[in-house]
């Protein structure tokens, strides 16, 4: 390269450095000129095979390009530091303000803790639909069209029909999982299930017209009320502790014989308090539906049931919810109040 030629790259340089000055930031900038491959650096190295009287002088017109372009990055430089310093007054003494973290309501982790309990006792989990036939939700359940306890769990009924003229309602309970789940697998069968369920019913403290429930179901050859009794007591206890009791009372559900009411010692009166919103004096809470499977339900699912016999049952979840987290009225549970949920954590 002759020294004329080293001076029109150099001019080449500048006049790109002019060009791309507003355009550019200023590492562009410094990555396209003075970098270890950058255009002005590499020309200057080329300066070794020049003569000592032409390097002086080409060395000086190469070192003023440099001087500008750093005095440019110089600027843009304190620039930024000078719009950081007086734009933001960062006080990193200040306590931080709390994000609003999105964290699981009191149903899910009541949920949670539940399932977590028949897990350990080898439960699986399925799942039902919301909408449900009549016929899983009643009749497969022993329920026939005109028995009175169909009364006791009144619901929404649609008015879908399909081309078989199945009729369709808001399922009352998780039971019908049951039938689904006996049709579609071999006994033996271990199974938990849980979600909504839908009832036309007055609300107050302890009712809803829109609930969870939880149903489990066993069966196996030669299963029994006793069976039912010890996996209740275990998850009760895994659940509220050793103190708390259960008893079993006497009740009917045409899918069940022999049927039983489960309740458990109320927490929040220990039956000492005659206007206790949750347990009216009386000491204990109604938390789940239970008994042996009745054999038309077998039957229904094609199960021998001289060979397989099972236990079932079905517990509200809000009044779990209520007694692990101390809300004497399931209503705070739908509110979205700020102020119950704060306290939860
Ligand atoms: C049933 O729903 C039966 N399917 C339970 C069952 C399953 C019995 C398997 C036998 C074998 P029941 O209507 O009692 O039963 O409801 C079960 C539980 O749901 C009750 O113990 C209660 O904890 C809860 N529950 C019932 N009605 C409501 C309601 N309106 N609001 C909130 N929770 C409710």
């Amino acid at each position: 390269m002759t020294s004329l030629e080293w001076l029109s790259k150099l001019s080449e340089i500048e006049k790109e450095f002019y060009d791309l000055k507003g355009k550019v930031n200023s590492s562009q900038i410094q990555e396209t000129f003075l970098s270890k491959k950058g255009k002005l650096t590499l020309l200057l190295r080329e300066l070794g095979n020049f003569s000592i009287e032409e390097r002086k002088i080409l060395g000086k017109k190469g070192n003023l390009l440099k001087e500008k372009i750093l005095s440019f990055l110089k600027e843009s430089k304190d620039e930024l530091f000078s719009f950081r310093k007086y734009s933001f007054d960062i006080d990193a003494t200040l306590p931080a303000q709390l994000l609003n973290q999105s964290l699981l309501h009191p149903i899910t982790i009541t949920l949670n803790k539940i399932v977590e309990s028949f897990t350990k006792l080898g439960f699986s989990i399925e799942w039902g639909p919301l909408i449900e036939e009549d016929y899983y939700n009643f009749e497969a359940l022993n329920f026939p069209p005109y028995h009175p306890a169909r009364d006791m769990q009144d619901t929404f009924y649609t008015e879908i029909t399909d081309n078989q003229k199945k009729k369709y309602l808001l399922r009352t309970h998780t039971s019908s999982v049951q039938i689904r789940t006996m049709l579609k697998y071999k006994p033996p069968l271990r199974v938990i299930s849980f979600g909504k369920v839908f009832r036309s019913e007055a609300v107050d403290a302890t009712h809803s017209f829109v609930f969870h429930q939880l149903e489990g179901f066993y069966v196996d050859e030669n299963v029994s009320m006793a069976e039912l009794k010890w996996t209740l007591e275990f998850f009760i206890k895994d659940i509220f502790g050793n103190n708390a009791s259960i008893r079993f009372s006497p009740s009917y559900f045409p899918f069940v014989e022999p049927g039983a009411q489960v309740e458990v010692s109320c927490v929040f009166c220990g039956g000492k308090d005659k206007n206790c919103r949750v347990c009216h004096g009386n000491g204990w809470i109604e938390m789940l539906g239970a008994g042996v499977i009745h054999p038309n339900v077998l039957k229904n699912c094609n199960y021998d049931y001289e060979k397989w016999s099972g236990f079932a049952f079905g517990a509200g979840i809000e009044r779990f919810a209520m007694l692990i987290f101390g809300i004497d009225d399931m209503r705070l549970l739908y509110e979205n109040d700020l102020r119950l949920l704060r306290q939860i954590y």
